[in-house]
């Protein structure tokens, strides 16, 4: 493979050339995931000839060490391994820009440099900015790409604005970060991008739901008696993580966006249409009929928080959260957490939404399981065997993306005995190839001007809604007393008070 543009290999129209200009280019965003994705799309020819991009950060480089750097993380992590000749016709496309956020002039040096590539690309002036630096110069690029103009669309050619998260620390700052997003791009051209919803799994709950008719008539109370969304990851704070994560903790790392994001997917009503707004005109309703849990008492009853203290992970031992690094060794922030979430709509009346989300669990899987109610219990009764449970469907995200229904069948035999079975669809098999990174789908979509898989406006607000009044009663439970904070030992599921959440309603977490 020596033409990483491949005409033979496009799935789908290709958007317009453009260039994409990544600010925090020396991050490991950029080097992990977003050159490692737009390398992926051009070994797949989706990429669209002509793409430039330029990485725009504080630190002196040539473009020569900005791109041996690029290089070496690529090889490390990309999704299709790495080419050399590929790679050195990507590495051409890409140049590094160095400028501090706050330098107008840097700005002004970026604008000249954007215009003589679409004059040498033949006047094609469509600019992609990517916003991935840290979040305190969210503001200030913003403000400097609008002084230096290059927020305007012109001459018939497009200028949209892809930002990273966290999109705010709570909703009074994510509303501020939209009123500057929104001075500078119009909304229609702001992507607030979550990796969650570019992932295959999770674009196909919509497939699931609606494009087979068996599923649809059983989404209800009714016939549903429990949902789970389970996201386990067995990383700690690793690679100096524990600075940015002591101040964010699980409940606004993970569950504010990723996580209320699955559950809106699982929860909405059948979308009119499938454009940007039809889908998201549906997924707000869902995360705007959550019941509020806007009291210390509501808290502590719908919602547990945890730490983790030294264990063994994967059969190595681990430091407690409080002894890792950049950690406030007295910190109360929660690298666990379960919740209660109840959906209050007519479909959902009555049906628990269980989330949780913690490090240091026995291993990385993130999964939706929905939990029927159980047949009547009149036949079969007196048979030995699980009868009583239910229906599970488990929507497996991540790793061994799949889906799998477990159902109660009859062990072979001359006598009535049942046992529960799984019917199983794994990707890897039945597509036989693996799926892209979220990454490379958001870019894609973003540079084909759909932004159906990124978070709108209203979606990251009424999130922090939530959100905020969760953080307000752990932290403000009155004269300055924080709600408890439960431990559990690193590699096991959690502490005790999570599985008791479940037991009050007659429930328990599914074994992953
Ligand atoms: C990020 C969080 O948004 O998502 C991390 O900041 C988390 O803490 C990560 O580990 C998980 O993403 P994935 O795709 O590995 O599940």
């Amino acid at each position: 493979m020596s033409n990483p543009f491949r005409e033979d290999l496009v799935s789908r129209s290709r958007p317009e050339a453009c260039t994409v200009v990544i600010f925090g280019a020396t991050g490991d965003l950029t080097h992990r995931k977003l050159i490692p994705a737009l390398y992926n799309l051009a070994i797949d020819g989706e990429l669209p000839t002509g793409v430039k991009i330029i990485g725009f950060a504080r630190r002196d480089k040539s473009d020569e060490v900005f791109r041996d750097g690029l290089k070496e993380l690529n090889r490390e992590v990309s999704r299709n391994g790495h080419d050399e000749e590929i790679w050195g016709d990507f590495e051409n496309m890409v140049e590094y820009h160095q400028s501090e956020f706050q330098d107008a002039d840097g700005y002004r040096r970026l604008a000249e440099r954007l215009d003589a590539i679409d004059a040498e690309r033949g006047g094609k002036g469509n600019r992609l900015f990517y916003i991935a630096s840290a979040p305190e110069y969210f503001d200030d690029v913003l403000e400097h790409l609008k002084s230096a103009g290059l927020n305007e669309s012109r001459d018939g050619c497009w200028s949209r604005v892809i930002v990273e998260k966290p999109f705010g620390v709570d909703l009074a700052s994510a509303r501020h970060l939209n009123e500057v997003v929104n001075q500078t791009f119009e909304e229609k051209d702001t992507y607030r991008i979550d990796h969650y919803l570019g992932k295959e799994t999770a674009q196909n709950i919509m497939v699931l739901r609606f494009a087979n008719a068996i599923f649809e008539p059983l989404w209800n109370s009714r016939y549903i008696k429990q949902v789970q969304i389970t996201c386990a990851e067995h990383l700690g704070m690793e690679g100096g993580r524990g600075g940015y994560y002591d101040k964010s903790g699980a409940l606004r790392d993970m569950v504010q966006n990723h996580l209320l994001q699955l559950l809106s997917l699982v929860a909405m009503e059948p979308p009119t249409d499938l454009s940007a707004d039809g889908v998201r005109d549906e997924k707000v309703k869902v995360i705007r009929s959550l019941r509020q849990w806007d009291s210390p008492e509501l808290v502590e009853e719908n919602v547990v928080r945890a730490q983790y203290s030294a264990g063994h992970v994967h059969g190595k031992s681990v430091v407690g959260y409080r002894e890792e690094d950049r950690v406030d060794p007295e910190s109360m922030t929660e690298t666990y957490v379960a919740l209660r979430c109840m959906v209050d709509t007519w479909r959902w009346s009555g049906v628990p939404f269980y989330i949780r989300m913690g490090k240091r669990l026995p291993k990385k899987a993130t999964e939706i399981s929905v939990h029927f109610r159980p047949a009547p219990n009149v036949l079969f009764n007196a048979t030995p065997g699980e009868t009583d449970e239910g229906n599970v469907l488990v929507i497996r995200i991540q790793p061994d993306e799949g889906i799998s229904l477990r159902m109660v069948s009859k062990i072979p035999g001359t006598t009535l005995r049942l046992e529960p079975v799984k019917m199983d669809f794994h990707y890897s098999t039945s597509f036989g190839k693996g799926s892209p990174e979220a990454y490379e789908r958001l870019l894609l979509d973003a540079m084909a001007g759909d932004a159906t898989l990124f978070a709108r406006r209203d979606e990251v607000e009424e999130a922090w809604r939530f959100i905020d009044h969760i953080q307000r009663g752990w932290h403000d439970s009155g004269e300055g007393d924080e709600l408890s904070m439960a431990e559990f030992v690193a590699g096991s599921w959690g502490p005790e008070e999570a599985d008791a959440l479940l037991e009050k309603d007659g429930n328990s977490w599914r074994r992953l």
